[in-house]
């Protein structure tokens, strides 16, 4: 989003959103990655004007946008994690005068980072940019990637940037790392692109940069991305209603394979997409972000 609240992120599966979510008017869904807002939009078209979208991003830039885009009783924005979702059900249901404890009768989360945050220099998000290198969703929350690289021991490094990013040069990028931050601080994206780009063989593998996975990596890193999915996954089913729906979209095979195993194994849910679900070649055309989209659903039981 640039600063005249318009919104570069095209969001995914809209459709096949729609499709499984089925909102019904009155009822109250929660988009636990608003982002742009383009999913809450669709939903809220359905449940308005009783119903709500509660509507959380952990970018406190983004919740700005949402709160202007949404100037209205049924849109409910909130600057967290999804995961504390259940800290604000007490104070939303007061607010919106429903009974507590309030049960919802679905839940969105279409993880990752937006095509706004790519593009805002000043988050080191794109590597092709000179911004800082700070890579968090919120900025006011724990360390930037910069800060990270100016201690981490080269072990740790290499196997985050092996886990999180399935990099397998992940070692010499480290050592690299380790070496070049003696002579002088990796303050900004570029910086380490470059010295990833030095580091390895063959600047693009089939459509991907080589800077991609290391840069995925600290992303979820320094996010704790993973740990926060995982946690969401198994406490979330509880703030549903019987019957209410789970939505996932993720991005990455380390994040769909958490999704598929938490959704398979766990005792409130019912899986509704044996296979995941993914763009059709037209959105792929159209949004080439959409190729790597995988959709799972569950239903609370
Ligand atoms: C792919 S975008 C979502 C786009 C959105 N569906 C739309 O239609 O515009 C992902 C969003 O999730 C947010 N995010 C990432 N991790 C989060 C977390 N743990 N809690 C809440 N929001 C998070 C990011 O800040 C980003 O805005």
């Amino acid at each position: 989003m640039d600063s005249n609240n318009s919104v570069l992120h095209m969001p995914v599966l809209m459709e096949e959103v729609t499709q499984f979510a089925q909102p019904q008017s009155g009822e109250i869904w929660v988009d636990g990655t608003a982002g742009g807002g383009g999913h809450t939009a669709d939903i809220l078209q359905v449940v308005q004007p009783h119903g709500h979208v509660i509507a959380i991003d952990r970018d406190p830039a983004a919740c700005l946008k949402l709160q202007k885009r949404f100037d209205q009783q049924a849109v409910i924005v909130v600057n967290d994690s999804y995961h504390h979702l259940p800290l604000h059900l007490d104070r939303i249901a007061e607010s919106i005068g429903v009974a507590k404890p309030l049960l919802v009768d679905g839940i969105l989360l279409d993880l990752g980072l937006s095509s706004d945050q790519l593009a805002d220099r000043e988050r080191g998000f794109s590597f092709q940019s000179d911004g800082p290198l700070d890579l968090r969703y919120n900025p006011n929350e724990g360390e930037s990637a910069a800060e990270l690289l100016r201690y981490i021991r080269e072990e740790d490094l290499a196997n985050i940037i092996y886990q999180f990013g399935e990099e397998r040069f992940s070692r010499r990028i480290a050592r690299r790392i380790v070496e070049q931050r003696k002579i002088e601080p990796i303050e900004t994206a570029k910086q380490l692109a470059d010295l990833i780009h030095r580091s390895v063989p063959g600047r693009i593998h089939g459509r991907v940069d080589s800077a991609t996975r290391t840069f995925q990596a600290l992303r979820i890193a320094v996010n704790r991305e993973l740990e926060i999915v995982e946690k969401a996954l198994r406490e979330l089913p509880a703030c549903l209603k019987p019957g209410g729906r789970f939505l996932v979209i993720s991005f990455h095979s380390l994040e769909d394979r958490l999704v598929k195993h938490i959704f398979r194994e766990h005792e409130a849910l019912e899986v509704l997409t044996k296979k995941p679900i993914e763009a059709s070649d037209d959105e792929e055309r159209r949004n080439p972000r959409s190729r790597s989209a995988k959709l799972r659903v569950s239903k609370r039981k």
